[in-house]
């Protein structure tokens, strides 16, 4: 047993309840002054320095602000190739369509699953140097039964959030065959894919599948054990976000174009409304109403859909400094939303806040206060990260 005593902590944002209110600010509850203990991974004492257990081990954090690891619990990081092309002349005027995610499934089909796995660590790599120690990750740039069965088992290596996209859109070989398509999904290829997954996800979209496939899909899933995810009203309204209600999923993502049912019913229910700033940053759409939902009583969680075709950021800081500026957040509210926030979306309780039992994962600023994520932006803030209890520090 190895302990470690994280101590002179400027503000501790634990998001506990043990020491919350429920509104703004409050729900970080945040401890002035404050120590926190970590021992075999786990938080397992957490108080005023003044009163803090001996430990094998002491960091200073010398006044510092000190936060729960990011949760970013949407992103696509096993794909081949960029579209760096596409962002250019999105830049100068064209408009993104979910068309783009095929010339993507060519470049994934493509690589080997070392290149693959090479890449996906990368990535992983940069989000915990940004902060970020729980990673959700989507399948979806295969869309064929080999290459998805390749996608959630690669990703299953690095995560136990592993969510089964086959449905993200219609393959090229199955054009004007979506229900054939359809078919594939529900049958054999979830049969291959729902020992490595955890979740279901489909995008129900116009020019991606309708909220008839879209349910037939996820019920499949459901059927197989998985939870569920949607990916909804990022284009355009539709009935996903309800869809996504009714069938109770943890989650649905974007929620850009929402209509006052669909936020009554988000209101009205335990699914997370999970916005992702990068997405209408990289698109040029206009963001979603973050205040709408936070004052209807939508639980609100922030991510960074790390992706090559709509958001290839993996910042989590960058996703809080967009949506306080740009979607009506207060800096609290969007930390709460990047930590909590992504937690909920995830159905887990063990993580995204600091309080004992917890998992030891941690952020350190270079900063004394978490409002600098958002007034700081581009600025890289992460001093030190703790995934599992493990340290590292940038440099
Ligand atoms: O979440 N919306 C669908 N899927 C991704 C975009 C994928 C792509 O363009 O390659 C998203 O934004
Ligand atoms: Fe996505």
């Amino acid at each position: 047993m190895s302990s470690e005593l994280i101590t002179n902590i400027g503000q501790l944002v634990t998001n506990s309840t043990e020491f919350t209110g429920t509104q703004g600010v409050a729900r970080l509850g945040v401890l002035a002054d404050a120590a926190v203990l970590v021992e075999d991974g786990r938080i397992a004492w957490v108080g005023p320095s003044a009163d803090a257990p001996s430990a094998d081990s002491v960091t200073d954090a010398e006044g510092s602000a000190v936060l729960p690891g990011f949760v970013d619990s949407h992103s696509h990081i096993v794909f081949g190739g960029d579209r760096a092309g596409e962002f250019e002349a999105r830049m100068s005027g064209e408009k993104y369509s979910a068309g783009g995610i095929r010339s993507t499934v060519g470049a994934t089909r493509s690589a080997s699953d070392e290149q693959l796995r090479a890449r996906t660590r990368g990535f992983l790599d940069e989000m915990l140097a940004q902060g970020t120690t729980t990673v959700e990750v989507k399948s979806g740039y295969g869309l064929s039964l080999h290459d998805e069965e390749r996608l959630v088992r690669l990703a299953a290596e690095f995560t136990s959030e592993v969510t089964f996209l086959g449905a993200h859109v219609v393959p090229a070989e199955f054009a004007g065959r979506a229900d054939d398509y359809v078919d594939l999904v529900v049958g054999d290829m979830l049969d291959v894919c729902a020992p490595h997954s955890k979740w279901i996800d489909v995008f129900c979209e116009t020019g991606a599948f309708t909220v008839e496939q879209s349910r037939r899909i996820l019920e499949a899933g459901a059927a197989r054990g998985l939870g569920v995810r949607v990916h909804a009203s990022q284009l355009g309204p539709g009935a996903g976000v309800r869809l996504a209600v009714e069938l109770d999923a943890a989650s649905v993502d974007h929620c850009t174009f929402l209509t006052d049912e669909d936020v009554t019913a988000l209101a009205g229910s335990s699914t997370v409304a999970t916005l992702l700033p990068g997405v209408e940053f990289s698109t040029r759409q206009p963001y979603p109403d973050a205040r709408r939902l936070l004052d209807a009583g939508v639980t609100v969680a922030l991510a960074s859909d790390c992706n090559p075709g709509s958001s290839f950021t993996s910042s989590m800081a960058f996703c809080i400094a967009v949506a306080v500026r740009d979607m009506g957040m207060t800096p609290a509210e969007a930390v709460w939303a990047a930590t909590a926030g992504g937690a909920a979306a995830l159905r887990r309780t063990d993580v995204g806040r600091i309080e004992v039992g917890a998992r030891a994962d941690l952020v350190q600023l270079r900063a004394d206060s978490y409002v600098h994520l958002a007034y700081r932006p581009g600025v890289p803030l992460i001093r030190r990260t703790w995934k599992n209890g493990i340290r590292s520090s940038s440099r």
